[in-house]
């Protein structure tokens, strides 16, 4: 899925709301991060964890923002304006061009499912890392991800259609064994799992339900088969019957020294 356009605008609303505010919290309290520090966010999306490193690494230090989407670099320019030390990539995180050993910390959220080479871009993520680094990775259980309201049938249908949109739907199952293969040690995983039973407006339940439905009518299914889910979950919500549950994982790993 390209994060350029209308996706990207949902994304960003949706790294807004308050499970994107939960997420930074968690991956902030979990790095290691100290005061000259250089720290690279792959997959920066609009850069709203970039400002709170930046600020935490201080003047001596350096925060990369690593996105191949211009669009959302351009956001995350915006978002960083006042930020000096804060430097922005327009590339993939399999070729980060940065030279080997050069980051104290790496971090990043709900990208490495969508990179469909992931092993290319943990092996660069442990070639610019030094021996020692913590490397911090938020990602989702897209299989338990689901929607609930809606007719069984079509809510399944929407699911299904759903998965496609990324490559890895399970990666922080696949997570520990890939970094402990790449060297890192006391890998932990913590749940970051939310429920929600309401849509309104800031919610990223209604977000994620937008996405959806363009995605699934990108996959041939029909605009009255979409409309008529969404307004079934609409219903739900009046009835006191809708929810919205995702799973995601924080995997903690540091790389031996
Ligand atoms: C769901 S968004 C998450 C953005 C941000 N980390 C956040 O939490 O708001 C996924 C991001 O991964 C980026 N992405 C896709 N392929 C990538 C790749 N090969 N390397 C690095 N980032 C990639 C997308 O452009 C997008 O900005």
């Amino acid at each position: 899925m390209k994060f350029d356009r209308d996706v990207g605008r949902l994304q960003r609303l949706m790294a807004a709301s308050i499970a994107g505010i939960n997420r930074r919290q968690a991956i902030l309290e979990t790095l290691t991060i100290n005061s000259g520090d250089r720290i690279i966010d792959v997959g920066c999306g609009a850069g709203q964890l970039l400002g709170h490193l930046a600020k935490a690494v201080g003047d001596d230090g350096e925060v990369i923002g690593l996105d191949p989407s211009a669009d959302q670099l351009a956001k995350a320019r915006t978002n960083c304006g006042d930020s000096g030390n804060v430097t922005l990539l327009e590339r993939g995180a399999d070729d980060t061009g940065l030279t080997q050993n050069s980051c104290d910390a790496a971090t990043s959220t709900q990208a490495l499912e969508y990179i469909s080479d992931v092993d290319a871009a943990l092996t660069e993520i442990t070639r610019i890392l030094k021996p020692g680094s913590s490397f911090v990775n938020v990602s989702i259980l897209w299989d338990h991800f689901r929607f609930h309201g809606a007719e069984a049938k079509l809510n399944d249908e929407i699911h299904d259609a759903f998965r496609a949109h990324c490559s890895h739907q399970m990666l922080p199952m696949e997570l520990p064994g890939k970094l402990r293969r790449l060297g890192f040690n006391h890998i932990r995983d913590r749940s970051l799992a939310f429920v929600i039973t309401h849509r309104d407006q800031n919610s990223p339940a209604l977000y994620t339900e937008n996405v959806m439905a363009n995605f699934a009518i990108s996959r041939g299914i029909s605009e009255k088969d979409v409309a008529s889910w969404r307004s079934q979950l609409a219903n739900a919500e009046k009835d006191g019957r809708f929810g919205f549950a995702s799973f995601p994982v924080l995997t903690t790993a540091y790389l031996s020294r």
